[in-house]
């Protein structure tokens, strides 16, 4: 386990990072996406880092009266070192600062190592969006009470 994994506040030099960097944490998410999600200003986007090394990327998006997770990615060869649990437990936190009552997040009902992350943090399944992603696999709609 590595354990000096601290988490920032993403800057425009860590997006830069991820131009060339990218595919070495997630298949799904292309740089244009990446990039307008850290311009979006409902949205909160946090690394974490490994002394200097960036090994993990999440965000929040927050419309008006709830809060989302939009996504979670860790470096591909550095998972299953508790950076996913370090990420999301920075996101509950922004979250509770910001008087939120609950925390919804939607995953593909076949992505188990996601889904047994948001487990351990005690979010509930709470519905089922069919077909959502390319109109094919099911997502899972979760949420966690936060107050
Ligand atoms: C999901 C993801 C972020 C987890 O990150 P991680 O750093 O590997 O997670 P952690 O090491 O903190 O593991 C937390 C828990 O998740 C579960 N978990 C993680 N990987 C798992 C796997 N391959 N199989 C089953 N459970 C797994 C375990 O319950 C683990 O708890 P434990 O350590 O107490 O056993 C990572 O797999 C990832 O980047 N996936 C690709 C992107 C993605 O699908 N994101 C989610 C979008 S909704």
């Amino acid at each position: 386990m590595l354990n000096n994994i601290k988490c920032y506040l993403m800057k425009k030099e860590d997006l830069d990072y991820f131009k060339n960097h990218l595919s070495e944490f997630d298949e799904f998410w292309k740089f244009d996406l990446l990039k307008s999600e850290f311009e979006n200003e409902l949205t909160t986007c946090i690394i974490a880092k490994n002394e200097e090394d960036i090994v993990g990327f999440a965000s929040l998006w927050e419309p008006p009266y709830e809060i989302h997770i939009n996504n979670i990615f860790v470096k591909k060869d550095l998972r299953k070192n508790n950076i996913g649990s370090i990420l999301l437990e920075k996101l509950i936190e922004i979250a509770k600062e910001k008087n939120k009552e609950e925390l919804t997040l939607e995953v593909n009902i076949n992505n188990i190592p996601a889904i047994k992350l948001y487990e351990k943090y005690n979010f509930i399944k709470v519905g089922i969006r069919k077909k959502y992603y390319n109109n094919e696999d099911d997502a899972l709609i979760m949420n966690k009470k936060l107050i």
